[in-house]
Formats: C-alpha cells, structure tokens, sequence
C-alpha cells in the first residue's frame, strides 16, 4: 500500500511538473508573439518615417545640432570658469550632450500620437538636440540658469521646473527649453535645444528610472515604481539638507 502510495505521489509531482513546463512554454511563446508584433509594428512605422531618418540622421539638421550642443557645452564650461573664479568649487560638475537617436524620435512621435514626420518632430519634440548639466547643490542649478538666460545669443522659450514641482513619477530636474544663435555662411540660425540641469543625486535616481521606463507595464515594475517615488522624496530631502550643510559651511 505504501508502495503504491509512494508510486502515486511521484506520478503526480512528474505531472504537474509537466503542466506547470507546459505554462511555462505556453507564456514564453506569447510573449516572444508580443515582442515579435511590437518590433513589427515598430519596424513598419519607421520605415514609414525614411524621409524623417533622411534629414535627421548625418543631415544638414545634425551637423547644426552638434554645432548647437558644442557651443552650449562651452558656455557652460565658461559659466563654471566665472563661478569658479568667485566661489572656488565646481559649480558643475558633469556635463553631456546628445543628439535624440531616431529609433526614439519615431517611438516619442508614436507615444504622442503625431506623424513621423521631419517637421513635426522639430517643432513638437524639444530633445531632439539636448545637453545635460550635473551640479552638487539645488542653488547652483538656479545660478547656472540665471546666467544662461543672460546670454545674448540665447533665448529663453519655456522652462519646466520639475524641482518646484516633481512629475508624478517622482522626476526632478530644471528643464530650459532654448534657442541658441548660431553664425552661419548663409546667416544667423537660432537653434532649438532642451538644456537639463539637476543635482547628481537626482541624475543618480533619474538613471535608474530610465531603466525602469523600458520594463513597464509588467507587474513587478509598478512595485519598483512606488518603491522609486519614495526614493525621489528621500532624494529631494537630501539635497535640501546638502545644502543647509554647504551653506553653513560657507559661513564658517
Ligand atoms: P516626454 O515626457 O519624453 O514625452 O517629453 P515631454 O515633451 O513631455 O517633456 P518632459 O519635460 O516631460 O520630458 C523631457 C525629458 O525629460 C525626457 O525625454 C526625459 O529625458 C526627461 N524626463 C521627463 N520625465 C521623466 C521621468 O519621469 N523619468 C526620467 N528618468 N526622465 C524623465
Ligand atoms: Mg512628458
């Protein structure tokens, strides 16, 4: 009886071991269709958009736009330069810049449910061309943009301020949307380019969010979501409290 027992218990653990491989290869063939489609669909879209990968990879429009980045990138160094003059740190400490790639113009064009289109995508998407700036405390981003909007050859066209206000996420940064002038055979050009500045405890916690952003909608995603909301507060706290410190100490 025992034995039989015994026989039964192994043949059942060998089936539902069968049926749960099943599942499992059942839940991997759909996700493989799922990708499958999305990089389909991907495909067919982009191929849609040849005209806008035509003028805006290794284009007329990316020659400017590096331009644009190069100077920008050097007014910044400039801006350093004078802070470090006055107040012997680095007011910033890290600076990038890149030009959009065009798989994620189509996908933000996607998102934002406009054509893939050249033009459209000049005038609706405002990191196409962008640079980002790390500094160490809060009050060095405003200082750094105060002396940005005094440039004569930049304009200021909007900015976000998502350190006053965080987006729901938890994102913070100061977004200065702006147009650079640039000095070409043909005449001036003013170029439009997203400059992002935030504290490198933010950079820190927007780098991890990123990663985040490609895993969404599976279920162990919205956990860390909240999980990173949280971060960002305990982020924003620490940078406040930073510069209290710094300030106290500049004081000394
Ligand atoms: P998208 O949100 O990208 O559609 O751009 P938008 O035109 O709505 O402007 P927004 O100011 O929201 O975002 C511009 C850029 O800021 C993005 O391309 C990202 O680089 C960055 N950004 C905005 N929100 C987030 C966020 O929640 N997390 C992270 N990591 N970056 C963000
Ligand atoms: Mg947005």
């Amino acid at each position: 009886m025992n034995e039989f027992k015994k026989e039964s218990e192994i043949l059942l653990k060998k089936k539902q071991k069968e049926k749960k491989n099943e599942e499992l290869l059942e839940e991997k063939n759909t996700k493989k269709e799922g990708i499958q489609k999305n990089e389909a669909q991907q495909g067919a879209a982009e191929e849609q958009g040849s005209d806008l990968k035509e003028k805006l990879v290794d284009s007329e429009f990316s020659i400017k736009g590096q331009c644009a980045i190069n100077l920008l990138l050097t007014k910044l160094d400039i801006i350093n330069t004078v802070f470090l003059m006055n107040m012997h740190r680095n007011v910033i400490q890290m600076k990038t810049g890149r030009l959009k790639s065009y798989s994620s113009v189509c996908k933000k064009l996607q998102k934002k449910g406009l054509e893939l289109d050249f033009d459209t995508a000049v005038e609706r998407i405002n990191d196409l061309i962008g640079v980002r700036a790390i500094c160490a405390y809060v009050d060095d981003i405003y200082k750094v943009s105060e002396l940005i909007e005094k440039q004569k050859d930049i304009r200021i066209v909007k900015v976000k301020d998502y350190i006053k206000e965080p987006k729901k996420s938890g994102y913070q940064s100061l977004h200065l949307i702006l147009e650079i002038a640039i000095a070409f055979q043909n005449g001036t050009q003013w170029i439009k380019i997203e400059l992002q500045l935030r504290t490198a405890a933010m950079d820190y916690w927007a780098n991890l969010d990123h990663q985040l952003r490609y895993k969404k909608g599976k279920k162990e995603a919205e956990l860390i979501d909240e999980e990173l909301r949280e971060c960002a507060e305990v982020i924003g706290n620490l940078d406040q409290k930073m510069l209290e410190i710094r300030k106290k100490i500049d004081n000394i």
